[in-house]
């Protein structure tokens, strides 16, 4: 090789990996989060775990940073942390877009799409046709299934499709599928209006409708989308959880995340009580859903955006992130049922983890701090950057309430909605409280009382805000450990 090819090829090397650095380095690009290199995401789809590997499919439209013809993106982690971004794994075909939906390992091939010892991964999703949209019928939403033999880089989408035909509703979508070992047979959940409808299937290719439930129960603001069924053993007895996003409809207005709890016989859901619950009370966790063969452990994912703003948000070369992964729960408080979530261990990201060092200090974003509140009583903790810019988070004991405040913390003149204080109620009735606060450069997570009540909300200041300081009495407010994080976009 000439001594110009030579220089010509470092040169080249050396660009890529700038453009690499640039790539997850622009403003506002979340370092502890999964975020498309480029374009437009929204829901996390076919979340599973095979082969010490965690899989993220996702709403994705790769031509543009706002909506469209939707694909599922794909991305591959180790550890729920540091992610990478694989081809698309399916494109919208002649039956219309590739809406949100689910993947299930097929451990004894009940498809027929594998063999006895290769076992296919399955997607169920929701194929949107925009040709039957714009005439004006109710026919355009139907489900679809396709497999892949190599872990979801290939898929053969099934030449049956779609193999769930709308009974003609207009929003009749993102099919979740489960194994229901009882009865030796798959269970899809998919939204239909207002409700959500269970079908079973013993092959995945022929379903059945068995049940429907919403009527009258919960918050019915809006569309619901996005059903999860996850089964729980709490204190020895089983419960099932129900989850259904809700757009728009929800406690901050726009899209959230509201939950039953009850049993499943295999056909129908029955919830225990008349509660309104919501995952999380933020601005910005919507259409979450949790991750496929992962045995007893359930890890949740939500899309960190809001369809009030989601394509106003002022990022440029990408638009949205998913929240932390966090290991969701069951747990009873009183009569009832109340949803838990922490965020999955963080120490392959934490550089220093730091003991308190009183209630000020400089720290780079990302960072998650653990505080431990051994007597809970109003307290604001204050992060702020040098343009004065500031997010206060905190607890306000007349309304009993957990709250973020987002007013002041940055660019928010891209919708009028989205300068505001989300308050979330307090579930755990403890004088002790804790609280887990983890910032990004654009999201704020918020798990009190070991994640009974959750917020998250993402916000633009011009600089990260690397410094935080408290307003409450010392003695009320311990922060327990301090960890600065490490960009995932750097190597582990
Ligand atoms: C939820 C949702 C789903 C749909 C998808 C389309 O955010 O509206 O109901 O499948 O997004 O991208």
């Amino acid at each position: 090789m000439s001594k110009r090819m030579h220089c010509t090829i470092a040169l080249l090397a050396c660009l890529m990996t700038l453009q690499a650095q640039n790539l997850y380095n622009e403003p506002y690009r979340p370092q502890v989060h999964f975020s498309p290199a480029t374009s437009w995401m929204n829901d996390p789809n076919g979340l599973v775990y095979i082969d010490n590997t965690w899989h993220i499919f996702f709403q994705y439209f790769p031509d543009s940073t706002i909506w469209g013809p939707m694909h599922w993106g794909h991305a591959v982690s180790r550890d729920l942390l540091h992610w990478k971004q694989k081809g698309i794994a399916l494109y919208p075909d002649s039956l219309g877009y590739i809406f949100s939906g689910s993947i299930v390992i097929d451990s004894t091939n009940t498809s027929g799409f594998g063999t006895k010892t290769k076992i296919p991964m399955v997607a169920i999703f929701t194929q949107h046709d925009p040709a039957g949209e714009k005439e004006g019928t109710d026919f355009f939403q139907n489900q679809s299934i396709a497999y892949s033999m190599d872990n979801g880089t290939h898929w053969q989408k099934y030449a049956g499709n779609p193999v769930v035909k709308t009974p003609g509703l207009k929003d009749f979508r993102d099919p979740k599928v489960s194994w229901y070992a009882g009865q030796k047979k798959w269970i899809m959940v998919l939204a239909a209006g207002e409700r959500v409808m269970f079908y079973s299937s013993g092959n995945l290719k022929d379903w059945k409708k068995e049940s429907e439930f919403g009527t009258g129960m919960g918050a019915h603001g809006g569309v619901w989308e996005c059903p999860d069924l996850i089964p729980f053993v709490v204190d020895g007895k089983k419960v099932w959880l129900l989850i259904v996003s809700i757009n728009p409809g929800a406690p901050q207005g726009g899209s959230g995340t509201q939950y039953f709890t009850g049993d499943f016989d295999g056909h129908q859901f029955k919830s225990n009580d008349t509660l309104t619950r919501w995952m999380d009370y933020g601005a910005d966790n919507y259409a979450g859903v949790s991750f496929s063969n992962t045995g007893k452990e359930k890890i949740f994912l939500g899309w960190m955006s809001n369809w009030l703003y989601a394509a106003k948000v002022p990022t440029v070369q990408w638009r949205s992130a998913m929240t932390i992964p966090r290991i969701l729960g069951l747990k009873k408080i009183g009569l009832h049922y109340f949803t838990t979530m922490e965020p999955v261990s963080m120490k392959p990201l934490s550089t220093s983890a730091k003991p308190s060092q009183g209630n000020k200090m400089k720290l780079q974003s990302p960072y998650r701090i653990d505080f431990n509140i051994p007597d809970l009583h109003t307290f604001t903790i204050i992060y702020s950057n040098s343009s004065g810019q500031e997010l206060r988070i905190g607890f306000d004991e007349n309304k009993n309430a957990f709250f973020i405040d987002r007013t002041k913390a940055g660019k928010s003149d891209f919708d009028n909605h989205f300068a505001a204080v989300h308050y979330a109620p307090r579930i755990a009735k403890s004088k002790k409280s804790s609280l887990t606060v983890i910032l990004d450069n654009s999201s704020v997570e918020l798990f009190a009382d070991g994640g009974l009540t959750c917020m998250t909300d993402i916000f633009f200041p011009e600089q990260p805000l690397n410094k935080w300081r408290t307003e409450a009495n010392s003695n009320l407010f311990n922060p327990i450990q301090i960890s600065q994080l490490k960009s995932i976009w750097i190597s582990p």
